[in-house]
């Protein structure tokens, strides 16, 4: 059995459709989703879906405890779904191209400091871009540059919203991200 570890700071609906699509799964499991926040909805999906998410604060995330509880627990991918806190050093070595993030944009635009859920949207129709889409990639120590794993895209329509286009890129997170994460896993 693979273990994979969800770590989400928000709403987690990535997370639960990550859960759901390996529940029936007998060869990847998801044993528990870690959070750095205490009072976000993450954690009202995962008790309704009967698995454990833990709290763990930033400083419990520097200081290697979670690093360590990943490595207790046997964890072989971790995957971050709307994490927002930097990855410790400590964790990237103990997982060596084990730590797979997505982003909702085809980066490298729209990337780096403050670009994380809505801003991404907004900025993109501020742009007038005619297309957006989500980047699967590997994590390294500089914030949505690790290498690229794949990239779907997504047309944006000059009457779209941003949350029109939240949609759009929500879907197709939905559909490719346990896909993705299923092929690291099992080839
Ligand atoms: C997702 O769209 C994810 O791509 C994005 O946050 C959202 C989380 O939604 N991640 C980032 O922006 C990371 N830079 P969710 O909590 O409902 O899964």
């Amino acid at each position: 059995m693979k273990k994979i570890a969800i770590l989400a700071s928000g709403s987690g609906s990535n997370a639960e459709n990550i859960i759901k699509y390996f529940s029936s799964n007998n060869e990847v499991e998801v044993p528990f989703v870690i959070s750095n926040r205490k009072e976000v909805y993450v954690h009202e999906r995962c008790k309704k879906l009967s698995v454990p998410s833990y709290f763990f604060s930033k400083v419990d995330f520097e200081n290697g405890v979670v690093t360590k509880f990943l490595l207790d627990n046997k964890i072989d991918l971790v995957v971050l779904a709307g994490f927002l806190l930097k990855i410790p050093n400590d964790m990237l070595d103990a997982y060596p191209n084990m730590i797979i993030n997505i982003h909702p944009s085809l980066l490298p635009k729209y990337g780096g400091k403050g670009m994380y859920g809505d801003n991404v949207h907004k900025a993109v129709v501020e742009n007038k871009e005619t297309e957006s889409g989500i980047t699967i990639h590997f994590l390294n120590e500089k914030i949505d540059e690790g290498e690229p794993l794949a990239q779907y895209k997504c047309e944006v329509l000059p009457t779209d919203t941003p949350e029109d286009v939240a949609n759009k890129v929500h879907a197709l997170e939905y559909e490719w991200y346990p896909k993705v994460i299923e092929k690291i896993l099992l080839g």
